[in-house]
């Protein structure tokens, strides 16, 4: 389903894409806490603990059978969802991530370079994987979004998420934002770049997947991470509710 695109929407979509083309060779650094993301060594160990937990609770999700990755980056969860699955489809919007990816799975991965927000499946799939993804799809655009997931999956599929929350002591101690527009200016390259970042809590996005007709179980592995699964519970979207936060 293609919606109108305000250009607004359209160019902050499209600076997004640019961000993490441009941030691709550095990506891991965050993920790893090396580098410009170094965390002192106390919050490190609560990372290290926390990110070993997280993989455990995705490996007990047993994401098994045929899965697409919707904004698979560079490859950190895509190598660990084949060790699942017979098949992974992967998709994200640059070339640059995908070249990582590939590097990282040895060639057992399907890659395919779209853009989430006007891609269609050609197939289903028993698990709609994304990690780190939902929170930059503009709230506008969030009922649409699960629309394409529910499209995506096989009768009896499930999504499985993961996602940062606000409260992880990376940032300065301040009240969650209400405003889903960040400035990125850590691509490497000088520039600054507006992106698109909503922080969720648990239970609101249950809520909100509830009201979309979905039935969602989410959690939080600790103060860094959330993470849920959900599958429709309704043939069709009917019964909408609207976007949360
Ligand atoms: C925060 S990263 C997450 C990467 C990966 N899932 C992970 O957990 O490491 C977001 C990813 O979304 C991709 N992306 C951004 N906008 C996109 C779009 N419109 N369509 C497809 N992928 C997009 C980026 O290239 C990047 O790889």
């Amino acid at each position: 389903m293609v919606s109108q695109e305000p250009r607004e929407d359209r160019e902050r979509l499209d600076e997004q894409v640019a961000y993490y083309r441009a941030r691709a060779p550095r990506y891991d650094d965050w993920w790893l806490r090396s580098s410009d993301y170094a965390l002192d060594p106390g919050r490190k160990a609560e990372w290290d603990a926390e990110v070993a937990r997280l993989e455990t609770a995705v490996d007990d999700l047993r994401p098994e059978g045929s899965v697409l990755e919707l904004a698979c980056g560079t490859g950190l969860w895509t190598r660990r969802l084949s060790r699942h699955a017979e098949h992974v489809v992967a998709v994200d919007s640059s070339p640059e991530a995908i070249e990582r990816n590939r590097e990282r799975t040895k060639g057992c991965v399907e890659y395919v370079l779209a853009d989430i927000f006007s891609w269609e499946p050609r197939e289903h799939y028993d698990v709609v994987f994304f990690s780190f993804w939902l929170s930059h799809v503009p709230p506008d655009r969030f009922a649409a979004f699960w629309g394409l997931v529910r499209r995506s999956l096989a009768p009896g599929g499930r999504a499985i998420f993961i996602d940062n929350l606000w409260g992880d002591g990376t940032r300065p101690a301040a009240p969650r934002p209400n405003t889903f527009e960040q400035a990125r200016t850590d691509a490497g390259n000088g520039r600054r770049y507006r992106i698109v970042k909503v922080f969720y809590e648990p239970g609101e996005l249950t809520g909100a997947l509830e009201g979309l007709g979905w039935h969602a179980e989410i959690g939080a592995t600790g103060r860094s991470f959330l993470l849920g699964w959900a599958r429709p519970v309704t043939p069709s979207s009917s019964s909408r509710r609207g976007t949360p936060g």
